[in-house]
């Protein structure tokens, strides 16, 4: 049966009560890295581990993991709100935005941050569009903790400039 859906803005309005945590996700292209902060992540199996990313399709990032078939997630820590806004206020398609801050490579070769909780490395196996984003599927073949404190959890009213 089809049916209208309810206003989107009121829908929406009701979906920031979702909950997440703040990730920097990272990736690279032949020899070009970059890096956006990701909120809407989700750990999807345990067997092998798997998590999925929800990426719209206009992020430079976008069509960078989905070539690569490779990327690492960045854990935050919850004193690192500077961090997220930073990978968030300009794209890689115009700016560096790892020029400066202190990054590895993973074992995959995706960029991740030094200075966060841990990192997931992961190597893309399923992807499926939805709507305006991709939700990217990773298995996770490796990660690493350097930090043993609290992630940062998304607080919108952190990051209106941001967003806007
Ligand atoms: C807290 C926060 C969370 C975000 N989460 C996502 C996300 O999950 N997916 C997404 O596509 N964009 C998200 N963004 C927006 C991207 O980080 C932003 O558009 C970034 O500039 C894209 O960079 P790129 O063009 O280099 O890929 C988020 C922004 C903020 C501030």
């Amino acid at each position: 049966m089809d049916r209208d859906p309810q206003d989107r803005k009121e829908i929406l309005g009701t979906m920031r009560y979702l909950t997440h945590g703040v990730y920097v996700l990272g990736t690279r292209r032949g020899r070009q890295s970059n890096a956006m902060t990701a909120s809407w992540v989700m750990q999807t199996a345990e067997r092998p581990p798997c998590v999925a990313v929800a990426v719209r399709g206009d992020r430079y990032t976008h069509d960078m993991v989905l070539e690569s078939e490779t990327f690492a997630l960045s854990i935050l820590r919850d004193d690192q709100v500077d961090a997220a806004t930073h990978f968030a206020d300009t794209s890689g398609e115009y700016h560096d935005k790892l020029q400066g801050v202190p990054y590895g490579l993973t074992p995959g070769g995706s960029p991740f941050l030094l200075d966060c909780l841990a990192y997931l490395d992961c190597r893309v196996v399923d992807r499926a569009r939805a709507g305006d984003h991709t939700v990217i599927v990773g298995e996770v073949l490796a990660s690493d903790t350097m930090d043993d404190s609290y992630p940062l959890i998304y607080d919108p009213s952190e990051y209106e400039e941001a967003l806007r």
